[in-house]
């Protein structure tokens, strides 16, 4: 690294999951399921679901506002606001927006990132080039999800998955070798009838037809998405690593998408990384999709399992589909 590189870091981070909890005893009660399959197939056991009072926006502002106070930022101070979510409160205006205003971000650009559950990812990557571009000095990077809005509460196959949440972190320069080190962003646009919302688009609006055949709710191919996403995490990894010149050795913490233990055991075992140093909260909310990697950063701090100049790898993939990775060698802010 050049000693005048600039490099953006996470300078605070929050988070915030609604209050109802939604057991898979409970789940047995509403379609032909068992908290045995749910366990053995997918690691889950419970997850959280918004009340009705609760859209996207209000998730993603307990969960900024916090971040704000961990970072010791004001929103006044913030110059961009990005949103990843695949459930926006409304087609538009972006969710973002409605952050702003509810922050009081003054003076803040904002704006939706739309990468299925890479979308955190892809928020950060997207977010650093602000910083390092000089044209941003305080970014806040949000994942929020009210997933339970458009699953299919009678289709086992997916309505099992899926939980809402939501995770902000606010990103600034920061100093020496710290930060975000490298980023690996991908897609594969031929994928995308594997994992999507068909309907309330351009495609197929809204209308009495599309209602009744169900096409506003998540549809999955969960068999093909699953050997997908097995197939790229790994890659990922390799490819941020290379990206960075390290080798996986060089890895201290890993933080996956949350979507399936399997998964992640799969790509811990690929990275060689044993599971004291993998973050999971699968089991307590499910796949919260944008909001998972951040739930998941702020768990493994509060149990300190990061420390400063740690390498920490996140991999996500998704709907799109896309997937990506990033590394970010961990800057200490609480102890700056
Ligand atoms: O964020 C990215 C989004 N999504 C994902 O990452 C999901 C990736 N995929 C997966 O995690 C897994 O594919 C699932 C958890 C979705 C499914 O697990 P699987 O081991 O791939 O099961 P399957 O789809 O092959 O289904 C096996 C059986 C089927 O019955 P038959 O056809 O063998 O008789 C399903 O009908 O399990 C049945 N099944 C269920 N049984 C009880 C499907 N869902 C359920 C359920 N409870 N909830």
């Amino acid at each position: 690294m050049g000693c005048n590189e600039i490099r953006a870091g996470i300078v605070g981070v929050g988070t915030y999951v609604p209050e109802r909890v939604l057991t898979n005893a409970d789940m047995e009660n509403m379609v032909a399921t068992s908290d045995e399959w749910i366990r053995a197939r997918t690691g889950i056991r419970e997850r959280r679901v918004a009340s009705a009072e609760e859209a996207t926006s209000d998730l993603a502002l307990v969960a900024s506002r916090r971040a704000l106070e961990d970072a010791g930022v004001s929103a006044g101070e913030l110059d961009v606001i990005i949103v990843a979510t695949n459930t926006p409160d409304m087609l538009f205006p972006a969710t973002a927006c409605l952050l702003q205003d509810k922050l009081g971000a003054a003076k803040a650009g904002a704006f939706d990132l739309l990468a299925g559950c890479t979308g955190f990812i892809y928020g950060i990557a997207v977010g650093a080039q602000f910083i390092t571009a000089g044209t941003a000095r305080t970014v806040l990077v949000v994942g929020a999800e009210t997933l339970s809005r458009i699953v299919n509460w009678k289709d086992r196959s997916t309505c099992v998955l899926f939980g809402d949440g939501a995770g902000a972190v606010v990103l600034r320069r920061v100093p020496g070798d710290r930060g975000v080190i490298s980023s690996v962003l991908r897609s594969d646009g031929g994928g995308g009838h594997l994992l999507h919302m068909p309907a309330g688009g351009s495609r197929q609006p809204a209308s009495v037809e599309t209602i009744t055949a169900n096409m506003h709710y998540v549809h999955m191919n969960g068999r093909e998405v699953f050997k997908f996403a097995v197939r790229v995490m790994g890659e990922a990894a390799d490819e941020v690593l290379h990206q960075a010149g390290m080798g996986r050795e060089d890895i201290d913490f890993f933080i996956p998408h949350q979507a399936n233990i399997r998964i992640i055991e799969h790509a811990a075992r690929k990275i060689g990384l044993p599971m004291e140093r993998v973050a999971v909260n699968v089991d307590r909310y499910g796949n919260t999709s944008t909001a998972s990697i951040p739930l998941a950063l702020e768990e493994a701090l509060q149990r300190g399992k990061i420390a400063d100049g740690d390498n920490v790898i996140m991999i996500g993939f998704g709907a799109g589909l896309t997937w990506g990775g990033l590394l970010v060698k961990w800057y200490d802010y609480k102890n700056r």
